[in-house]
């Protein structure tokens, strides 16, 4: 685990302090909790994640790695003029995303443009469904250290994640499925493509998700959320501002731990993360600390 990472309570700690600090005081929460009610709860109900830069890295070696839309961004089909507009519009828009003076309501219709433009370009492009297995495979888009103990333990004590991107779905569902750890327990909900008779790509299904309407999204979908008997113990994982608000659409929580993966600007951000998440990791590229709580908390 990164050495930078940080940890709200207490204000630095290392990295195993850090995990077994925030693994106690859920336990201690949700435990107290269960003597004053005799309600016998699971510890943990559910994880709510964000994907990209919280599942997956953010760099490896010293190299930044891909989110979904650049996974297709980057791949053999498309041209390199193509690839040379995206690079801009990744440039222009990822600037406002992670700038620290815009508030998340400034930022928002940018989001909105970034999207719109970008998705028409990828449209144009005209990629077809059967080669989404070979473009995720030749990527290099990779998950966070320790993804399979976390995914797989959470397959083993049933408890359900849910998915929540800005990504593309059908990127993020070949890169979980072919890393092995697409469990049923695993729901992913994110944009995603829509395809002609011939199989090529010609939009985008339902509403837009993106970095700052995910609170939207959450509330369209309450009727999962409900169809889970019980939702009020919950792990929420995300890389940014627009991630804090992925659990608007459960009812009944009664505890939330949010884990704030800090990747970029930090020096200006990291107050800010700080105020609004619980535990926030600074540059951390592994899921060594939700591992260690699922460890002392399944
Ligand atoms: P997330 O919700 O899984 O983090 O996915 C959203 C990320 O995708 C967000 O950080 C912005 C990024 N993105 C690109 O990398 N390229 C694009 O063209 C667009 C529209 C978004
Ligand atoms: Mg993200």
């Amino acid at each position: 685990m990164d050495r930078a990472a940080v940890a709200r309570v207490g204000a630095v700690a290392s990295a195993s302090v850090c995990a077994l600090l925030a693994g106690v005081v859920l336990a201690q929460y949700i435990f107290t909790l269960k003597r004053k009610t005799g309600r016998k709860t699971k510890i943990i109900e559910m994880i709510i994640t964000d994907f990209d830069m919280t599942l997956s890295r953010f760099s490896y070696q010293g190299r930044r790695c891909p989110t979904c839309h650049n996974v297709i961004d980057n791949c053999r089909l498309v041209t390199d003029e193509c690839q040379k507009k995206l690079l801009q519009l990744k440039e222009k828009y990822y600037s406002i995303e992670v700038d620290p003076d815009l508030t998340v309501e400034q930022k928002y219709p940018f989001m909105v443009e970034w999207y719109t433009k970008s998705h028409g370009l990828l449209v144009e492009q005209g990629i077809p469904r059967d080669k989404l297995r070979e473009i995720v495979a030749e990527s290099d888009v990779m998950l966070k250290e320790g993804y399979q103990n976390f995914f797989d333990k959470l397959k083993q004590h049933k408890i359900p994640v849910f998915i929540f991107s800005a990504g593309i779905g059908d990127v993020l569902e070949e890169v979980i499925r072919q890393a092995g750890v697409y469990h049923p327990n695993v729901k992913v909900v994110s944009n995603f493509m829509d395809f002609d008779e011939n199989g090529v790509l010609k939009g985008f299904k339902g509403e837009l998700i993106h970095v700052f309407n995910k609170h939207d999204g959450a509330l369209k979908n309450t009727e999962y959320f409900n169809q889970l008997k019980d939702n009020s113990n919950i792990i929420l994982l995300g890389d940014s501002q627009g991630d804090l608000r992925m659990a608007d659409g459960v009812a009944n929580v009664e505890n939330i731990l949010k884990i704030g993966y800090l990747n970029d600007r930090v020096d200006e951000l990291l107050e800010k993360y700080m105020d609004s998440y619980d535990i926030v990791l600074v540059k951390e590229e592994s899921l060594e600390l939700a591992n260690s709580i699922l460890q002392k908390i399944l």
